[in-house]
């Protein structure tokens, strides 16, 4: 099925999205691949949404956004949590941890999520990324990127008040950069599009500034384990696609992550052998997943095609069963 951005191609003016080269063709230069664990962090109408679509197709993983899985459970009017939600999400604050954590725990177990995920606006706030931490290792998991959509305010405004959305789909429109064919119905079913009731000034702004109080130090805290890169959300929608494409190959290709002791003060204890117990750890001290680049300090520029190759499988597998 194309997606609406797809689908009205080569007819618009500069600022439109659609008068992009075909994201099919990306995806055919960069080839296809299934499984991937990814993050995406961004402010309110940097393309989050719209780019999980298209990830989450190539991938075959399933999308996360906890934005969408609260709206779900706002919408139950009944009961006081549904109302707790709504009131937050519609002041443009945060909903509270534990309640979105435990979304993300159900959901992560669907079977859509086998060959992996995409957090669309998870985590949020540091302690969202030590418990997601805390979570990927109990089930043996690691993300592979995070990927970060920079834009300025001045520019989401205008992306968020003329944002248009078919509820049934997600399907996302804009009056100005991605309008239906037909005013204000969805182009596939033709059923009637809305305005998100969070979608207003006042509201985003009170957005933007909970993402830049809360959200932001969470980039310094990925920077740290080595898993994330910016990407220039002001560009076109497939322009960040395909750079979101290479970015996660990039990652794909090189171990980096592995578990490690660190004390209060974050520094690095000892690395964790396999076979330890985690009950018999200090109780001082912490299991996070740090970055540790090039293992094995092999200088791969060095290295032959062949052999570079044979190396990335090899300590790939090792990664994976937490050897090195
Ligand atoms: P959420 O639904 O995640 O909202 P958000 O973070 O504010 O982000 P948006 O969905 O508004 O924007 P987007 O980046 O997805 O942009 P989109 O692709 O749609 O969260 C809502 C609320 O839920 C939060 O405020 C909070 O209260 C709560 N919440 C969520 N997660 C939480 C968490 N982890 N913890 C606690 N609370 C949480 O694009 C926007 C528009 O721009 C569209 O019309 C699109 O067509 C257009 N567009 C997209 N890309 C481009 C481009 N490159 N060029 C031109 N136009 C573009
Ligand atoms: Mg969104």
């Amino acid at each position: 099925m194309s997606s609406p951005l797809e689908s009205t191609t080569k007819t618009k003016n500069k600022d439109n999205q659609q008068t992009q080269p075909s994201l099919k063709s990306i995806d055919n230069k960069l080839g296809t691949s299934t499984g991937a664990n990814i993050v995406l962090i961004g402010p309110p109408g940097s393309g989050k949404g719209t780019q999980s679509t298209r990830l989450t197709e190539h991938y075959k993983i399933c999308q996360l956004s906890t934005g969408d899985l609260l709206r779900q459970a706002a919408h139950d009017q009944s009961s006081s949590e549904g109302q707790r939600i709504r009131k937050t999400m519609e002041a443009g604050g945060l909903v509270d941890d534990d309640i979105v954590l435990s979304l993300i725990d159900k959901n992560l177990n669907k079977p859509e999520c086998r060959n992996g995920f995409l957090f669309d606006g998870f985590p949020r706030t540091i302690n969202q990324g030590e418990k997601l931490e805390e979570l990927l290792e109990s089930k043996q998991k690691r993300l592979d990127a995070v990927l970060e959509y920079a834009i300025p305010d001045d520019l989401l405004k205008r992306r968020i008040l003329g944002r248009l959305i078919h509820k049934p789909s997600g399907r996302t429109y804009h009056e100005e950069f991605n309008p239906p064919k037909e005013s204000m119905k969805d182009d596939l079913t033709g059923e009637p599009l809305e305005r998100r009731s969070d979608d207003t000034t006042e509201t985003l702004n009170a957005r933007l500034h909970t993402y830049h109080k809360q959200t932001t130090p969470l980039i310094e805290f990925y920077r740290q384990r080595n898993i994330h890169r910016s990407i220039d959300a002001t560009n076109k929608v497939s322009n960040v696609y395909q750079q979101s494409l290479e970015l996660i190959e990039n990652f794909r290709k090189q171990p980096t992550y592995k578990p490690i002791l660190i004390d209060e003060n974050q520094n690095i204890i000892r690395q964790i052998e396999t076979t330890v117990d985690k009950n018999e750890i200090d109780n001082t001290l912490t299991i996070k997943t740090k970055p540790v680049n090039n293992q094995m300090n092999v200088d791969t520029s060095t290295l032959s095609k062949n052999f570079l190759f044979v190396y990335n499988s090899v300590t790939s597998v090792l990664r994976d069963h937490g050897i090195i």
